[in-house]
Order: C-alpha cells, then sequence, then structure tokens
C-alpha cells in the first residue's frame, strides 16, 4: 500500500528551484519547473553519481549537469546515454503546505 511521505513545505521550494531531502536511504530531488509543476526524483544519476536535481529541466525532462543524460522526471527512465539505468521516481502530492511524496 503506498504511504504519503512529507518531505518539504510549499514554500521550500519556488519555482524553477530544487530541494534535497532524504527518505530513509534515498537522496531525492524535490524539483519545480518554471511553470510551478512539482516532480521528485532520485538525486545520484545512474551514469556516474551525478547531482541530477541539479540539471536543467525541460518540459517532463531533466538533464544530468556531469554528461547531460537525459531522464523523464514522471518515470525516472533514463532516455539517452551516457545513463541508461533508471533512477527512482516518485508522484508529488500536495496537501496545504505540506509536499509529500507517494512511495509503494
Ligand atoms: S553522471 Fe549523469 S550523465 Fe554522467
Amino acid at each position: 500500500m503506498a504511504e504519503l511521505i512529507k518531505v518539504a513545505t510549499v514554500r521550500d521550494v519556488a519555482p524553477g528551484e530544487h530541494k534535497i531531502v532524504m527518505a530513509g536511504d534515498t537522496k531525492i530531488g524535490i524539483v519545480r519547473d518554471a511553470a510551478g509543476n512539482w516532480f521528485a526524483i532520485e538525486d545520484v544519476c545512474t551514469h556516474d553519481g551525478g547531482p541530477l536535481a541539479e540539471g536543467e529541466v525541460e518540459g517532463t525532462r531533466i538533464y544530468c549537469p556531469r554528461h547531460g543524460a537525459k531522464f523523464d522526471l514522471k518515470t525516472g527512465k533514463a532516455l539517452t546515454l551516457p545513463a541508461f539505468g533508471k533512477v527512482g521516481a516518485w508522484p508529488v502530492v500536495i496537501e496545504g503546505n505540506d509536499v509529500k511524496i507517494q512511495r509503494a
């Protein structure tokens, strides 16, 4: 059963910004695009450990700042080399001022 975990407040992450949080042992980037949409993606690139959440966001894609691999922010799927492994990605739920991620 999926559980909602509070990871931040709405004020913690402005549009176009990100915040790194820990959920257990997992380092997660809470990412907002310029339009204010929310995403949660594992902050460790599967190519060489790059800080994925620091990458440029384009639509529902994010580019690893280290070598440019592109990932889908909704699924975590690697879309271009040099990465080919998936990263974790979780739905974000906003409840009042709380930012929560949905984990299985
Ligand atoms: S560490 Fe992300 S593309 Fe190399």
